[in-house]
């Protein structure tokens, strides 16, 4: 599966600035353990035939708030770029399937890095070449971690799992979510304050 823009595991990703050893003590910060990640890819089994409704679920939450779409917004008349809109979405459907089926290797770890910076004016737009607003600010990022893993839950447990695993497996999500977007967070910070 080709997606434009995807360059996760390629030479065009730079070296993430944060070293394996550190982020190893991040997931200890968050309670991270390896339970975790056996939840995560349960529930990759589980997410991978519902992406796209998953997703229908995100955009429209995104979509149905003003000030989070203005980041796919025109920077001529603030008009969401549907194009934008739908190359940035096979990333994020991506995405679900490399969260639940990580291996926190430098790879993985570059590559956050570089989400991060498509976030920040330094990478925005770039990937698409879009003609967008140039900079998400830092104060929705972490904010929407509650929305997306919330929304999951139904999906989780579409299956039948029992409430104490779907739980599980929400939980992960939470950790994971927060490890990735504190990793996006650094070029956000002060050099020399991450
Ligand atoms: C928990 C928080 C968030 C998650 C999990 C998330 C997830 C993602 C993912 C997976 C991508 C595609 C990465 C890739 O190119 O491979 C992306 C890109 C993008 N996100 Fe987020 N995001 C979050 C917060 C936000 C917020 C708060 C906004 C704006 C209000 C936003 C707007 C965008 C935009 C505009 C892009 C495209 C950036 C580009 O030009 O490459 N995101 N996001």
């Amino acid at each position: 599966m080709d997606i434009p823009g995807y360059t996760f595991g390629t030479a065009a990703v730079t070296r993430s600035p944060i070293t394996l050893a550190e982020f190893e003590r991040m997931k200890h910060s968050v309670a991270f353990s390896d339970d975790d990640v056996r939840w995560l890819r349960t529930s990759r089994t589980i997410l991978e035939p519902q992406v796209e409704a998953v997703l229908d679920v995100w955009y429209g939450f995104v979509g149905s708030q003003p000030h989070l779409v203005a980041a796919f917004g025109s920077v001529h008349d603030g008009m969401p770029l549907a194009d934008y809109l739908a190359a940035v979405r096979r990333r994020f459907g991506r995405w679900i399937l490399d969260t639940a089926d990580a291996r926190y290797d430098q790879q993985w770890l570059d590559y956050q890095h570089e989400i991060g910076r498509r976030h920040h004016r330094l990478g925005k737009n770039q990937t698409d070449g879009a003609a967008a607003v140039s900079h998400i600010p830092f104060r929705d990022l972490f904010l929407l971690v509650v929305p997306i893993t919330a929304t999951l839950t139904p999906f989780l447990a579409i299956q039948g799992h029992d409430q104490e695993s779907v739980q599980r497996m929400h939980d992960a999500w939470v950790k994971s979510c927060l490890l990735q977007v504190t990793l996006w967070s650094h070029p956000y910070v002060k050099d020399g304050d991450f």
